[in-house]
């Protein structure tokens, strides 16, 4: 909260006082962007893998010895992305024992939805 009020007196001050950069762009960000972030399914997924997922499964880079490559898991057609949703939010309930940590709770619907329609297209 006080990093707000700060920035709304800095953001008023005007950009020539200390942080001249970081203060640009904390004055810029558009503010009323409601829209847009839901249609473009597929941008939204690739960013929310990399920031969630990379890390035990690279995907671009292709495998990773922590996890299975999911770089072609769309290409068997039981991984829809009903499936794969289900599967991210609770792994140990579709593969008993699974070592994957379960992700309910962790990321909006939104995104889980662009995130498995994104891995769905991955044939
Ligand atoms: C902490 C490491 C880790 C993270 C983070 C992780 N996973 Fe996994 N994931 C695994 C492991 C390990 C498996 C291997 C199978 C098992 O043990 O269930 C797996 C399996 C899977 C499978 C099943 C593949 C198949 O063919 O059965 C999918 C799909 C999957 N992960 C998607 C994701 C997505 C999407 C995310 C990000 C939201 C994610 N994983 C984040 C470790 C992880």
């Amino acid at each position: 909260m006080s990093t707000r009020h700060w920035l709304a007196r800095a953001c008023k001050v005007g950009p020539a006082l200390l942080f001249p950069l970081a203060l640009l762009y904390a004055c810029n960000k558009p503010a009323g962007s409601g829209s847009g972030a839901s249609s473009s399914s597929t941008v939204g997924g690739a960013a929310l893998f990399t920031s969630n997922c990379s890390k035990c499964h690279t995907i671009n880079g292709s495998g990773s010895k922590r996890a299975p490559d999911l770089s072609h898991v769309g290409a068997d057609a039981s991984h829809t992305a009903d499936w794969l949703a289900e599967f991210v939010k609770n792994p140990g309930k579709i593969e008993p024992g699974s070592r994957m940590p379960p992700f309910e709770g962790k990321i909006s619907d939104s995104d889980l939805k662009s995130l498995t329609e994104y891995l769905a297209s991955l044939k």
